[in-house]
């Protein structure tokens, strides 16, 4: 593997904005060549292809709210690739890259969510053979007696081939120290990203902070995980936006009051919690929870006949439990 993507967390200036042919001839200013269309889709993820492949390609990440920096890498992956064939076509030299990541952020910010999509755009995009996300945690990998956690260990890479290891809370892999079982368990995946180079990506998330204390202590590791993306905390905006794409998937509708509600309780939330506040899955919890309430209301409230069509649909405030039950 040659080429590296290095990616952070809404950082554009890595990104070139623009590709121009700049000609330089020895005693006149350079010539910019004309005939090479100017690139702005790769400035934002607001111009990224509307139409297209990779539109299609993109479905299901592009329903995410936010994630931006998230969408723009697949476009970066997807644009490397798109050349990369048309280079080998030209007999130029077209490496493959490494795409193994780290995914930092709170709990609720969409980690799974996009590693799962990510899987399923990778073998769309042939990077892997299947597409399949095999999300596992410390218990998963180490065992209980010298060489138990390397076969177990193995044994969900074997499972993993062509696909996604995903490991959450990776840094516990680092908690006991160097008697630990877990770092067998780092040293079988280290070996593992060499022997079966191209054949899986493996996916680190947790705590941003803990992460980095994590690839800190084990200096073997960051430069084996050049994509590093943080997921930052929703804001109480994209939270609603997510709470009424929640709603509208499942064929309700959230009452403007319940919206304004639910708004007043995130905001609470967001600010008592801290850390707790557990983004996105609070909003589900909340949803699924206004959903059974909004049934039993109507059960109560129609025990003879049947709701209409607009009210099965309507979740209204008092649907909306907030206690912390
Ligand atoms: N950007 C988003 N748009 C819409 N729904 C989202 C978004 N991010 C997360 N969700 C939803 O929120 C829920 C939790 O997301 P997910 O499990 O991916 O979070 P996570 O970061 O993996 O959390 P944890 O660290 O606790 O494992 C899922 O139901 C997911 O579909
Ligand atoms: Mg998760």
């Amino acid at each position: 593997m040659s080429g590296r993507v290095m990616a952070k967390s809404g950082s554009s200036e890595e990104r070139p904005s623009r590709q121009i042919n700049v000609i330089l001839r020895s005693s006149e200013p350079p010539v910019v060549s004309q005939s090479v269309p100017e690139a702005d889709s790769l400035s934002g993820a607001k111009t990224l292809p509307q139409q297209g492949l990779f539109a299609e390609l993109q479905k299901e990440m592009d329903g995410l709210v936010g994630l931006d920096h998230i969408k723009e890498l697949m476009f970066e992956i997807f644009a490397l690739l798109q050349i990369a064939t048309m280079r080998s076509e030209a007999g130029l030299l077209s490496g493959a890259q490494v795409y193994h990541m780290v995914f930092k952020g709170n709990p609720g910010t969409g980690k799974t969510t996009v590693a799962r999509i990510v899987a399923k755009m990778f073998q769309k995009m042939g990077v892997l053979s299947k597409g399949h996300l095999i999300e596992v945690e410390r218990a998963d990998l180490v065992g209980e007696y010298i060489g138990h956690t390397a076969q177990k260990t193995r044994d969900l890479i074997k499972k993993a081939l062509g696909g996604i290891l995903f490991i959450d809370e990776a840094y516990s892999l680092a908690r006991g120290g160097e008697k630990d079982f877990g770092k067998e368990a780092i040293d079988t995946l280290v070996k593992a990203m060499e022997d079966q180079k191209n054949q899986f990506i493996l996916i680190l998330a947790g705590y941003s902070e803990e992460m980095d204390f994590f690839l800190a202590t084990n200096p073997g590791l960051p430069s084996r995980f050049p994509i590093q993306m943080e997921f930052p905390d929703y804001t109480i905006d994209q939270l609603i936006q997510i709470a009424e794409g929640m709603v509208k998937e499942r064929d309700y509708i959230l009452m403007p009051q319940a919206i304004l509600k639910l708004k007043q309780h995130l905001l609470r939330e967001k600010c008592e919690s801290k850390h707790l506040f557990s983004n996105a899955r609070h909003v589900r919890n909340i949803i699924e929870r206004s959903i059974r309430q909004q049934a039993v209301r109507l059960l109560n409230q129609y025990s003879g006949g049947s709701p209409g069509k607009l009210e099965l649909m309507t979740i209204r405030t008092e649907d909306l439990k907030l206690d912390k039950k």
